[in-house]
């Protein structure tokens, strides 16, 4: 049984709910040369947006499209090899071609060649040790990507991860260099840790000052995604009641990878018509998958942590934590709330979302917020 409800990758135009109007505009950007930073919380939809943004702009706009992960890099080093092979494994056609070019203009590096055992396309990984490597195999490469015949659309994912390197990255002065020069490159950096990343973007001191477009992705809005969710089911002549939508949607607030995990669950249950009894059962089989994780927490947070959590997810959603009648109503010692807090703020267990009155505060796990709004200890 195929499952048109995709929890892991990008499966196609297909399978994609929306984000018309981010498409458009992220197709605008690109095309007139400019760069981007895409944000959000965790799991609303950033890499599903990348792919599906480059397999339009590869299908519709004769780009080259090269997609790079940056989460595991540790050093200016580590990214540019990744950088540099992303590049050159798609400006050739041909994979001959590819071997001969990279072999001629990277030998330096001591380029090694290996081949995906699933789809056969090659890979490349180059010994890029020094900073002059990273100098001067970022010139080639940008030499190569300037000759190209089509444009090129690059997309850096967890970009904000240069923050965290053990020396200061020069990364973002280097690219923005190279940037500054080309018209036929342009960049779509992507990252869910708002701070880190929109202060390389944000801070005047930075080289990356003021030099992309901002697009912060939100929920898919409520009528496009029931009448996706409800079409993937009639595609298969099966069926789901209308009000079985609305209580997903409801449940999962929307958000795009809870709402692709209970649709998939719920799609995979072997019925022509999905009522409410399936959803409850989805519901408690989740709860129930996650449940030694959630109970972890437990014993991993103090009693005051553990407090302030439970009672975010039981109102919600908190604008202070400070109110005696919140305190109070919790049992939380008032004068470590804050800290309690900041505290799961930073471990990203709670997330602040900012907006015109200032900090929203949420549970960031919603299987986990459902799950502490439902026990009593
Ligand atoms: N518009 C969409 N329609 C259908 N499925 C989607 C859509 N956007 C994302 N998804 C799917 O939802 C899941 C989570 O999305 P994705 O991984 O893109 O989120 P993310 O914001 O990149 O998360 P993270 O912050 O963890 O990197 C993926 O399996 C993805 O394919
Ligand atoms: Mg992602």
């Amino acid at each position: 049984m195929f499952n048109p409800f995709f929890i892991q990758q990008y499966g196609g135009p297909e399978y994609f709910c929306d984000r018309q109007d981010e498409i458009n505009r992220l197709i605008s950007i690109a095309t007139n040369h400019r760069s981007v930073v895409l944000h959000s919380m965790r799991r609303l939809g950033k890499t599903g947006l990348i792919q599906h943004l480059q397999y339009i702009l590869k299908t519709e706009h004769h780009y080259k499209t090269v997609y790079i992960d940056v989460l595991d890099s540790y050093s200016d080093e580590s990214f540019v090899a990744q950088l540099v092979s992303a590049c050159a494994q798609q400006l050739f056609d041909e994979q001959a071609t590819m071997i001969a070019k990279v072999g001629k203009f990277f030998s330096r590096y001591k380029p090694k060649f290996s081949f995906d055992t699933l789809t056969g396309n090659p890979n490349v990984e180059l010994e890029i040790n020094t900073k002059t490597d990273v100098d001067l195999s970022l010139e080639t490469i940008f030499r190569l990507l300037n000759e190209s015949k089509q444009p090129i659309h690059i997309a850096i994912d967890e970009f904000q991860q240069i923050a965290q390197y053990e020396k200061p990255s020069r990364i973002d002065a280097t690219l923005r260099k190279y940037l500054a020069q080309t018209k036929q490159v342009q960049v779509l950096f992507s990252g869910s840790q708002r701070h880190l990343l929109l202060d390389l973007f944000n801070n005047p001191k930075k080289p990356m000052f003021a030099s992309a477009d901002h697009m912060e992705l939100h929920e898919i809005p409520y009528t496009e995604y029931s009448e996706f969710i409800t079409r993937m089911f009639e595609k298969d002549q099966r069926s789901i009641d209308e009000r079985v939508v609305h209580q997903v949607l409801k449940w999962t607030k929307s958000h795009t990878f809870y709402t692709q995990s209970v649709c998939n669950r719920l799609y995979a249950i072997p019925k022509s018509t999905i009522e409410e009894v399936d959803l409850l059962k989805v519901q408690d089989q989740i709860m129930k998958e996650y449940e030694m994780t959630y109970l972890s927490y437990k014993n991993i947070l103090s009693t005051n942590q553990y407090r302030v959590l439970k009672s975010i997810a039981k109102e919600s959603q908190v604008r202070s934590v400070r109110a005696k009648d919140f305190s109070g109503r919790y049992g939380i010692a008032s004068s470590t709330a804050q800290q309690s807090l900041d505290y799961l703020v930073d471990k990203e267990l709670v997330y602040e979302k900012l907006d015109d009155k200032g900090s929203l505060y949420f549970v960031y796990d919603l299987f986990l917020a459902r799950w502490l709004e439902s026990v009593e200890h």
